[in-house]
């Protein structure tokens, strides 16, 4: 492309160039040569008048010989009278510059021929010839044409060197460009091809490559982009693999106890039968815990694959919260817990009811979970400017501050061994955090250890006019 510009660029200034000194040589040769001929009519025109040939031919001659071209005296008849090479006496001359004289009514005619197509040249081995032709004026009026012809070679010449110049200096640019091209793209599309390398290992699985990012242009930023996105992904690909080892982990326990409680009844027939109920009934809540394991692990799946279905609808939240409160006030009973709610009526959301359910619920129940027995349940909900607020207080056992940052995350639990034995599978909460989220809301906890914690969940009530 370099190389097309500046050939093309160089093609212009050649042609406009030569041009210019063309035309410059041209023009000063016709000065030059109309000046000397035009002076030399002025002198051979008496003697061509009177007749005096001798004088004529001498001061021709000598001439010619001084201005170095060829010398002819033509009649008003274009017949040449006089020939300094003295080859073409008596013929007629038809050439333009001898025409335009005598019937164009020029004084002076100046022109370039090829020698082929001219009549008469002006020495040996000249391709070209110039002619200038002059009107020889007497006493009497017009007496004929005083014509020279010179040799146009020098001027060739230097026209020619002019132009090999120019094609040297390009022949010289061109390579240069080509070079620094060849360099230039070789500097510009080593770090292209770096990043193609780096890009292509990352295809074929490698996660952990980097793109070296250096320079400070375009393609340093491309490379540290290129970077940025490489971490996230192998974060991402770090999480993915993290969370099946932890689902894998979560469905093998109560499929290992579930076993050895199983072999226990088998291989022992004489079990006494209170025994054997009693072992049942564990494998039943393993088994009811497996199903809560995968039940949660299916919604969160289809949240991440973006298929949960949300079906809106105009609702009361208020009632949806008395509702699920209900469902877990046994349960706080058989705890003697104070589970209480302070219910502001008639909360209306456009949202999906069944998921605001399973908010409250989650919460709810974390709460009564993590609360020692006798303890205080409070659930609130009211409308706070632009807003729905829902908070779920407990005094239990609260959550310690360095795990706080932790607690939404899948399977993430403070202490393992009370989730798993309260049937916890640790997906809880991260299930609500993204129920809230499709819901355009927000959760926050506070959470003091040992005195215990507020959850707060924010839904907008303009949910419909911002999805609409
Ligand atoms: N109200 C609460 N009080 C104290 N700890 C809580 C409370 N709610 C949640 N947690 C902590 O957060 C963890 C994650 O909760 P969650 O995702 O619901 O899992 P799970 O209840 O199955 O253990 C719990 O294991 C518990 O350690
Ligand atoms: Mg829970």
């Amino acid at each position: 492309m370099f190389l097309l510009i500046i050939s093309a660029s160089f093609y212009v200034t050649e042609t406009r160039l030569t041009g210019f000194v063309r035309d410059y040589l041209y023009e000063q040769r016709i000065r030059q040569d109309s000046l000397s001929v035009e002076k030399l009519s002025t002198t051979v025109a008496p003697l061509f008048e009177f007749g005096q040939a001798d004088a004529l031919d001498e001061a021709l001659v000598t001439a010619s010989g001084e201005m170095s071209g060829r010398l002819m005296l033509l009649d008003l008849d274009g017949k040449v009278q006089f020939d300094s090479f003295a080859s073409l006496m008596g013929v007629r001359l038809q050439l333009p510059e001898v025409v335009s004289v005598l019937l164009g009514g020029e004084a002076t005619s100046f022109g370039i021929h090829r020698l082929d197509t001219a009549a008469a040249s002006a020495g040996d081995g000249d391709s070209r010839v110039a002619y200038c032709a002059v009107r020889l004026v007497g006493s009497r009026g017009d007496l004929g044409v005083l014509l020279f012809a010179s040799s146009v070679s020098e001027m060739l010449d230097s026209l020619n060197r002019v132009e090999q110049q120019v094609v040297l200096v390009f022949v010289l640019v061109a390579l240069l460009a080509v070079g620094l091209t060849a360099l230039f793209s070789r500097f510009l599309t080593r770090p292209i091809n770096e990043l193609t390398t780096t890009i292509q290992k990352m295809g074929q699985g490698d996660l952990t490559v980097r793109a070296n990012v250096h320079g400070n242009d375009e393609l340093r930023t491309l490379a540290e982009n290129y970077n940025v996105m490489a971490e996230q992904l192998e974060s991402l690909d770090r999480s993915r693999n993290q969370f099946v080892s932890n689902a894998s982990h979560e469905l093998r326990t109560p499929l290992t106890t579930m076993k050895i409680l199983l072999e226990n009844v088998l291989y022992q027939p004489d079990m006494p039968r209170d025994m054997r109920d009693e072992f049942l009934g564990d494998m039943n809540h393993e088994i009811d815990r497996l199903s809560n394991v995968v039940k949660d692990l299916l919604t969160l799946t289809q949240m991440d694959g973006g298929k949960m279905e949300v079906h809106r609808e105009w609702m009361s939240f208020s009632q949806t919260v008395r509702e699920t409160l209900h469902l877990l006030t046994p349960q706080a009973e058989k705890r003697h817990q104070d589970l209480r709610g302070r219910i502001a009526p008639d909360v209306m959301l456009f949202a999906d009811s069944s998921k605001l359910g399973q908010i409250v619920y989650n919460l709810t129940e974390n709460a009564l979970k993590y609360t020692p027995e006798g303890g205080r349940i409070l659930v609130t909900l009211q409308t706070r400017g632009r807003s729905a607020v829902l908070t779920v207080q407990d005094n239990g056992i609260g959550i310690p501050q360095e795990d706080l940052g932790h607690i939404f995350d899948r399977f993430y639990r403070v202490d393992k061994a009370r989730s798993r034995e309260t049937g916890g599978t640790g997906l809880g909460l991260s299930i609500v955090r993204q129920m809230v989220a499709l819901h355009g809301g927000e959760i926050s906890v506070e959470s003091t250890p040992g005195a215990g914690s507020t959850f707060t969940v924010k839904i907008p009530l303009e949910e419909r006019e911002a999805r609409a």
